[in-house]
């Protein structure tokens, strides 16, 4: 029989039972990465939420820890925020950890909490709710400091917009201005929003991000994650290209993203919870649902005028390199086989090439195990497009929803460069140093092994090919 946990990644967070969505409250202090999610510890399916918890030193390696915030009479624990309190401004004491969710009830209202020992004890505020409405969905509240106004800023999910408020306790909020309308996708509910200042690579500017996911109206159905580039001036957030619709990563399963608070360096670095609301109660796992993205560093750069995101997956991820096996440059002009990817094969593992194209229309290859499972990559050079597909990966008929082929558009056709990341489950695709992304789930019945490459049209080199094996150490 199959191993019922055959699908758990080994290097992407996973709950250690039950369900998981949203990441929640990511926050950097005193040496560790804190990542609170929405968590049902009582069943692998959505319900009951809580905060689950877990902390780690470098974003890998992943100690979990007992749930932080669990329900109370004002409902069940939403998604949220936290902030590190340095100058005590709510008078809960320096170096507070407060976490900013909705509880979730009759109605949806923002509350919050505080520890004062690094999140291993939160005692929620007396005076809950901090915040109200009539508005049915109100929602996943993302707190941070804007230092040019010395003030707290909320950024808030309400239907189909983002509402602003501001604060000097972090207890009394005001509402500054709202965000939404004929901005964007509008395909369904506003949630989880961040906004985050970002370096422009190749330039001393800087722009600010207003990202926000929605569900569902994604560009391939159900979730997703749109974001707008512009100025903020600590109360009002304005699109700069309002008739532009952005995405973050353009595969199915990538929602609720959102940044970490306070890390070191400047550093804005964004996770994804791993899945679509299409199906994630239904993904063939048992004693778990849900894994997230693996970290990625957030920067911005320009195209054509345009600003968009770029996310590149975090330095950190290097150190789960282990064995590698490199092949020399090669060329494509019908197919080419890489027989063997691995010898000792568990599903984790990176590919990075490089690829220069000669004259080629189609440059393609695909992934496959020895049951004819299949993942297709593609590059069409005639309409400027990468994509992937994923209707024969694997197990597929959980849902109608899930077999897929996600597209992206190609800015670079000359030399691209990819770097793929596969772990049981799951293959998220990094374009040009992250300029385009596209992460995608898969449940193939063993590990793909093999590789095949195939030209039309014209041909190719493949200048630069590598896999590293992935693992904790
Ligand atoms: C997004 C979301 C949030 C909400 C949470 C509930 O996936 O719907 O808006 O706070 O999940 O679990």
């Amino acid at each position: 029989t199959r191993n019922i946990e055959a699908f758990r990644p080994v290097y992407h967070f996973t709950p250690a039972y039950g369900w998981m969505n949203d990441p929640n409250g990511m926050v950097y202090k005193d040496g560790e990465y804190h990542l609170f999610y929405q968590h049902n510890p009582y069943g692998s399916m959505w319900g009951n939420m809580n905060w689950g918890h877990a902390v780690s030193k470098d974003l890998v390696n992943w100690e979990h820890l007992p749930v932080a915030i669990a329900p109370d009479a004002l409902g069940s624990i939403f998604s949220g925020s936290c902030v590190v309190d340095k100058d005590n401004t709510a008078g809960f004491g320096a170096g507070a950890l407060v976490a900013f969710y909705t509880s979730a009830g009759d109605r949806q209202v923002q509350s919050m909490a505080y520890s004062l020992d690094n999140g291993r004890t939160f005692i929620k505020y007396a005076r809950n709710p901090i915040l109200t409405s009539t508005i049915r969905d109100f929602r996943d509240p993302k707190v941070f400091w804007h230092e040019p106004s010395r003030k707290w800023v909320m950024i808030l999910a309400a239907g189909q917009e983002m509402r602003i408020y501001s604060s000097s306790d972090l207890k009394e909020w005001a509402m500054e201005s709202r965000f939404g309308d004929g901005q964007g996708a509008h395909g369904g509910v506003w949630e989880c929003p961040d906004l985050i200042e970002l370096p422009i690579e190749g330039t001393e500017l800087k722009k600010w991000v207003l990202i926000c996911n929605i569900n569902p109206g994604g560009p391939f159905g159900g979730s997703a994650t749109q974001y707008f580039v512009g100025n903020f001036d600590g109360k009002k957030f304005i699109n700069e290209s309002p008739n532009v619709n952005k995405w973050m990563d353009w595969g199915k399963d990538h929602y609720a993203t959102v940044t970490w608070s306070n890390a070191l360096e400047g550093r804005h670095i964004a996770l994804a919870w791993m899945s679509n609301w299409q199906y994630a109660n239904d993904v063939p796992t048992k004693q778990y649902r849900s894994a997230n993205s693996v970290p990625r560093d957030l920067s911005l750069y320009t195209y054509k005028g345009g600003t968009y995101l770029k996310s590149t997956p975090s330095p950190e991820l290097l150190k789960l390199r282990g064995e590698q096996i490199k092949k020399r440059s090669f060329k494509v002009d019908r197919t080419y086989n890489v027989d063997k990817l691995m010898t000792d094969n568990s599903g984790a593992y990176e590919i990075e090439m490089t690829i220069k194209n000669k004259n080629a229309e189609i440059i393609g290859f695909q992934l496959f195990n020895s049951k004819g499972e299949e993942v297709d990559v593609t590059y069409n050079l005639v309409e400027k497009s990468f994509s992937i597909d994923r209707t024969k990966s694997g197990i597929t008929s959980f849902s109608k929803e899930f077999p897929a082929v996600t597209t992206a558009p190609l800015r670079n056709d000359k030399e691209m460069t990819l770097r793929l990341f596969v772990d049981k489950s799951s293959i998220e695709a990094f374009g040009d140093g992250g300029r385009f992304v596209m992460t995608n789930l898969i449940f193939p019945s063993e590990p793909y092994n093999r590789i095949s490459f195939y030209a039309k049209g014209g041909s190719y080199n493949v200048t630069s090919f590598t896999t590293y094996k992935l693992g904790l150490k």
